[in-house]
């Protein structure tokens, strides 16, 4: 949460900023803020709201300045206003920071601060940090580098900052703990952000700073230390994604292109990874480490959010298919409540952002307690991509709508490759090897014909876009994907939903219906169908109204419910792969049918790097 981007070189910096924090936005959209120094003169100009509102700003003042720092903000300490706004500030005005995290011990630091005559104007731990700089470079005449150092080993918590000072304008100084930063190399320019999506249409060429790493960046170069001085040398890596790739390319949404991309991201999941005459898997990441993972003893999978629901679709495909007994576990759960981890353990942690703070942490203590760490992550180099010993990129193309959807579906390819590795390496035989390369290698044209239904679905949204309450049903394989269909609906379109196992209804859900009361119900042929229909029958006893995603083929279910949206068939494995889809698009087309914020909805953000 919170994205941060810097620009130092001889070009314009104002409209590099902008353009960064627009393509960070997706981190958070409370407030925006630029600082720069132009002529020795520190300016800040903020706004409340949405990066649109500072670029307004900002552009009817007609800017130039080399160096410059931006921020947009997702609010932990104060309300979203434009005082809590990044950049923060001493005094002077003469120094400027962003950041992205939290000070924890803000408060004590906030007290002895004020005791030495320093005053506050905002409800931010950010300003404590600005204002600690300041007192190390007033009290032990230190360099903007020092004092940062100096500062930022008084200080507990997380960060991404970068910090300006007019007393040395030539330089932006960074440091990282648990929030990404990373340095964008130029020619005569240098860059800093919170992810490589902002720097892409500058470099390609970056450099990743870990945890307790800081650099001075100049306009031709850059210095990186430890936090504890020590000088380190970086490696510079270089990135593939393209700039189109983070456009709209014509869709009036992230989520709609991303959702109508996915024939295209669930392909690039599985290229090269398919051995189809053999029924095997490759997967370069888990190359050596194949054995190991096969003997594992138990495989527990953590995550967040939608990466949780593809974690539990996962249990369910590694029990059947691999019989290793499989726990999935929250990861701000898993971090906080001593699990016991073996050494013959695997556990996986899946992450689009592989930013996610909890699934971070989780990832370190169960490093540290031996076990085998694996990561299935979406962004390349993204921090728990780069902790894990072992891992699988999903390979969906960076994913800017907050409502997560092809990395689900990607997710779930990579998840379902990792199970066919893992039981071919066990019990599984070629056949059912084969059976199962070749469905997986299916599924892009199925998903194609599920998106053609898109007007369908768009209709049957019409009809419920007022509903208040709304009720996802599934068993096995798809009890998950009732809990994505009812994430999806809740996170853009604020409607009440709630997910559940079909036959966990009678235990509570039951009550809630009545005519008013829409259930959607997802339904394939697979062996809980026959189960599926009788608790589709007790919703339909009650006056419920009954959407159901069935399969081509399926008459029977016609006449019982109020909607159906007819899906192609699949491996009972993979349903979840195409089951989802329309649960995606009923969610989409619900919330533009309301006139909300699709791709920036309120509270959320993409990227959760704070507790
Ligand atoms: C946030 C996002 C969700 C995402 C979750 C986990 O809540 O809004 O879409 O599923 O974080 O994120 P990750 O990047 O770890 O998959």
């Amino acid at each position: 949460m919170c994205g941060i981007v810097g620009y130092i070189g001889n070009d314009n910096s104002i409209p590099i900023l902008l353009e960064g924090l627009k393509r960070l936005e997706y981190r958070g959209y409370d407030s925006a803020g630029i600082s720069y120094i132009k002529d020795g003169i520190g300016e800040v100009i903020k706004r409340q709201g949405k990066v649109s509102a500072l670029t307004e700003a900002v552009e009817r003042e007609n800017i130039s300045a080399p160096i410059g720092i931006g921020h947009t903000r997702w609010a932990t300490h104060g309300v979203p206003n434009e005082i809590n706004a990044h950049p923060h500030y001493n005094r002077e005005k003469s120094l400027f920071l962003i950041h992205n995290g939290i000070i924890e011990n803000y408060l004590s630091i906030k007290a002895g601060l004020v005791k030495e005559g320093y005053e506050f104007f905002t409800d931010t731990d950010t300003e404590v940090l600005v204002n600690l700089i300041d007192r190390y470079i007033k009290k032990k005449n230190l360099s903007l580098f020092q004092a940062v150092r100096y500062a930022l080993n008084e200080v507990e918590g997380t960060y991404g900052i970068a910090v300006l000072s007019i007393a040395e304008p030539d330089k932006i100084v960074v440091a990282k703990n648990g929030s990404p930063l990373v340095i964008g190399i130029g020619d005569q320019e240098n860059f800093i952000a919170s992810d490589v999506n902002a720097l892409v249409s500058h470099t390609k060429q970056v450099v990743y700073l870990e945890d307790n790493e800081m650099a001075v960046i100049y306009k031709d170069r850059f210095v990186a230390k430890t936090i504890s001085d020590e000088r380190i040398e970086k490696e510079i890596h270089e990135i593939t994604v393209d700039a189109d790739e983070i456009t709209k390319g014509g869709f009036p949404h992230f989520m709609l292109k991303e959702i109508m991309e996915q024939p295209e991201s669930v392909r690039n999941s599985m290229r090269g990874r398919l051995i189809l005459d053999e029924g095997l898997i490759k997967l370069g990441g888990l190359l050596g480490y194949e054995q190991r993972i096969a003997n594992s003893n138990r495989i527990i999978i953590s995550a967040c959010g939608t990466s949780w629901h593809a974690a539990l679709v996962a249990e369910y495909m590694i029990e059947e298919f691999c019989g290793i007994p499989v726990e999935v576990e929250y990861a701000s759960e898993f971090r906080y409540r001593h699990p016991v981890i073996r050494k013959d353990d695997t556990i996986i942690f899946i992450s689009q952002s592989g930013e996610t703070l909890d699934t971070l942490a989780a990832l370190k203590e169960a490093k540290r307690r031996g076990a085998l760490v694996m990561g299935v992550c979406n962004v390349v180099g993204s921090s728990i991509a780069r902790a894990s010993e072992t891992g699988v990129y999903i390979h969906a193309g960076p994913e800017i709508g907050v409502a997560s959807t092809k990395a689900f579906t990607s997710q779930l390819i990579v998840m379902a490759l990792i199970t066919v590795l893992i039981a071919r390496n066990r019990q599984m035989s070629q056949i059912e090897g084969v059976e199962l390369t070749k469905a997986i290698s299916e599924l892009p044209e199925k998903i194609q014909e599920i998106l053609e239904l898109n007007d369908q679905i768009e209709k049957i949204a019409e009809v419920y876009k007022n509903a208040s309450n709304f009720l996802y049903l599934g068993r096995g394989y798809n009890f998950p994907v009732a809990l994505e269909g009812a994430l999806k609906l809740k996170e853009i379109s604020y409607i009440h939903a709630e997910g559940y196992p079909a036959a966990e209804m009678k235990h509570g859900p039951i009550a809630l219906i009545d005519d008013n009361m829409p259930a959607v119900f997802v339904a394939p042929n697979d062996p809980t169908y026959e189960k599926i229909i009788s608790n589709i029958m007790e919703v339909k006893a009650r006056n419920g109204k009954v959407i159901a995603i069935a399969c081509n083929g399926d008459s029977k279910i016609d006449d019982m419910v109020d909607h159906v949206i007819k899906i192609p068939t699949t491996h009972r494995m993979l349903t979840p792969i195409l089951t989802v889809i329309p649960l995606q698009l009923l969610a989409y087309h619900i919330a533009v049918k309301k006139g909300l914020n699709v791709d920036q909805p309120r509270n959320l953000a993409k990227s959760v790097t704070v507790e």
